[in-house]
Order: structure tokens, then C-alpha cells, then sequence
């Protein structure tokens, strides 16, 4: 697998894996306007031609907040998403990001476990936040003091 920037040619796999593994998935216009918003970073794993693994951050001066993240349903569980976050984690400091936060519904157990693998910490709660009906927890790492990602 190799990592890089989304382009506008990869932007449909990116929306079809979007439909298949989110409640509210973005679109492709949704898409490309993270990639004309300078804040924006969105990191795509390749393996060949084939989108596997995605996920991104939208930057507020030294804060940013974690965007969907997502392998392919049938590579999950191969350590993808680890690699990912790593790769993440990495460009978020290189952009001089010191606190990552991110919203996950709180019956996701592999992307809660994945997190706090990371050293994400859960900070709050957002009362029925997604669909009107699951509570949302509020996970954050300070990267200054946060596990190294190299180290995970
Ligand atoms: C969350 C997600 C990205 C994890 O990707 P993945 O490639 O399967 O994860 P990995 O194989 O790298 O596993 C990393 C860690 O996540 C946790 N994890 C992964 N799958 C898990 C599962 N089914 N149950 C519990 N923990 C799990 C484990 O801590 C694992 O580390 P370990 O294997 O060393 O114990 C993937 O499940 C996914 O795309 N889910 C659908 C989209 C989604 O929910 N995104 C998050 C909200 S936007």
C-alpha cells in the first residue's frame, strides 16, 4: 500500500466506499471541496488503482478535527487502519497540529479501539448526536504529550 493525497481522480472510489460503510456519507462534491479547502488534508492508502483506507483532518491554527476514516470492508482487521493513523498522526504534526480531536458513535468498537490505541482520550459526549439516537464520544490527543505514532 502506498500512501498519498486525494486527487480528483481517486474521488469516486473514495465516495463509493463512503456509501457503503457510512451512515451519512459525503458525496463527491462534498469531496472535492475538502480538496480546495487549504485546512484540509485527506490522506488515501493505494493499492495499485484501488483505493483501501482513507481518513482526514480540517485544521483551525494548531487544532484539528479528525474527517472520516475508513478501510474496504474486506482488508479490515490487517492493520490498514493502523498504518493509516500513523500516517496521519505524522501529517497532522508536520502541519504543527498539537491536539487532534475526533467524534465517534459509541458503539463503534473498532474505530474506539483503534483510538484509544493511538492514545485518544475520550473528553465528552454529544447526547444523541447521530441519527437523534446514538450518543457521540469526543476523543482528543495532544500530540505534544500524546504516544508517538512510530511507537503504536
Ligand atoms: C475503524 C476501522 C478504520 C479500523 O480499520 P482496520 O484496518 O480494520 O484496523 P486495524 O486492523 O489496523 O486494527 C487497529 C486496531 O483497531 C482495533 N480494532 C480493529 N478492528 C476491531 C474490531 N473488529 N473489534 C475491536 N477492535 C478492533 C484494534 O485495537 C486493532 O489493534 P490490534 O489488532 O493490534 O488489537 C475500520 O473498522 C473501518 O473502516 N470501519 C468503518 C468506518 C468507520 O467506522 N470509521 C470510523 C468512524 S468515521
Amino acid at each position: 500500500m502506498k500512501f498519498g493525497y486525494l486527487t480528483t481522480a481517486l474521488i469516486p472510489q473514495v465516495a463509493a466506499i463512503e456509501r457503503e460503510c457510512m451512515d451519512e456519507p459525503w458525496s463527491e462534491n462534498m469531496l472535492a471541496s475538502e480538496l480546495n479547502d487549504a485546512s484540509s488534508r485527506v490522506i488515501v492508502g493505494v493499492d495499485g488503482d484501488r483505493v483501501i483506507c482513507y481518513g482526514g483532518f480540517r485544521r483551525s491554527a494548531d487544532e484539528a478535527d479528525i474527517l472520516n476514516v475508513a478501510v474496504v470492508k474486506d482488508l479490515r482487521g490487517k492493520g490498514i487502519g493502523k498504518q493509516l493513523f500513523e500516517r496521519l498522526i505524522d501529517e497532522a504534526k508536520m502541519c504543527g497540529v498539537k491536539k487532534l480531536t475526533l467524534e465517534v458513535e459509541e458503539q463503534n468498537a473498532p474505530a474506539i479501539a483503534l483510538y484509544s490505541r493511538f492514545g485518544f482520550e475520550k473528553v465528552g459526549v454529544r447526547k444523541r448526536y447521530y441519527k437523534n439516537r446514538f450518543d457521540a464520544l469526543i476523543m482528543r490527543l495532544e500530540l505534544e504529550e500524546g504516544l508517538d505514532s512510530k511507537t503504536v
